[in-house]
């Protein structure tokens, strides 16, 4: 994939207050600003739940759709003085805008990640803060979830190390390739959080989201029964992303 990349006639920039937001008009006519805040859903009684990871994920009902809409907020120990405001540079690199446009790129190749709704970032002097808006990837579990549960068959594994490898055969190198980034539906897998993600020529930073993996599902079946996280399941997660693709697994955009 080439980095420079027209996103097509359906992505619409609209300048809001303080700053712009971007939307598929295809999949949101009527997306407004108000659409990025939790209390316009909240006092419409459309928020459906919540998950925790650096900032608070919502879960949200729409009139055809489910979306989930996302705040970005440091990590670390910068998260206490910094929070939610990131330096600004230029639009194309706030965070919920890059996020926005690879993910929208990846979803028109036909990879397994959730379809981008909208992006917004808020400016204030030399910091601003964002938004984004992505369509809900109903039925999924993540895999973090689903191995405190049960362990998973073979088959899922080698599926999960097949997906992994359309990305890398793309160049999408992704920044935090986690358990919780990993959904599973059966044996389809979709992997999301494109915060960061960079498309890069081919370098050892494919064994370094493979390791990162790795450490996560250590993280998180330490403690629970050995069978959930195996070196059987890890080598079939290897094989799966040696193993051929199949004819439309590394379709080009
Ligand atoms: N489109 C989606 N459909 C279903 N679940 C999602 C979707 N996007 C995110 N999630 C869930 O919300 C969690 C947090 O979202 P994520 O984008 O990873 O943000 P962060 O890790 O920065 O908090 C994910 O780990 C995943 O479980
Ligand atoms: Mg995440």
């Amino acid at each position: 994939m080439s980095a420079n990349w027209p996103p097509g006639p359906l992505v619409k920039h609209l300048t809001v207050a303080g700053g712009a937001m971007l939307y598929n008009a295809a999949l949101a006519r009527n997306c407004q600003p108000e659409w990025f805040e939790p209390q316009f859903w909240r006092t419409h009684g459309r928020l459906l739940g919540t998950a925790r990871g650096r900032g608070t994920t919502h879960f949200i009902q729409a009139d055809d759709r489910e979306l989930v809409l996302r705040h970005y907020h440091r990590g670390g120990v910068v998260a206490r003085v910094l929070a939610d405001r990131y330096f600004w540079r230029d639009e194309q690199r706030t965070r919920p805008f890059a996020e926005w446009l690879l993910t929208h790129r990846l979803h028109r190749a036909g990879l397994p990640v959730p379809a981008p709704i909208a992006a917004r970032y808020v400016r204030e002097g030399k910091v601003y803060r964002g938004d984004i808006i992505t369509e809900r990837l109903v039925g999924t579990v993540p895999l973090s979830a689903a191995l405190l549960d049960t362990a998973l068959p073979l088959l899922t594994w080698i599926a999960i190390g097949r997906c992994i490898r359309r990305f890398h055969d793309l160049g999408v190198c992704h920044a935090d390739l986690n358990a919780h980034n990993v959904l599973l539906d059966g044996t389809a897998v979709y992997l999301v959080d494109f915060d960061r993600c960079r498309l890069r020529a081919d370098g050892l930073w494919r064994d370094g989201n493979l390791v990162r993996l790795r450490r996560s599902l250590e993280k998180v079946t330490y403690g629970l029964a050995a069978e959930r996280f195996t070196d059987s399941d890890w080598h079939a997660l290897l094989d799966g992303y040696q193993s051929q693709m199949p004819a439309d697994g590394s379709r080009a955009p």
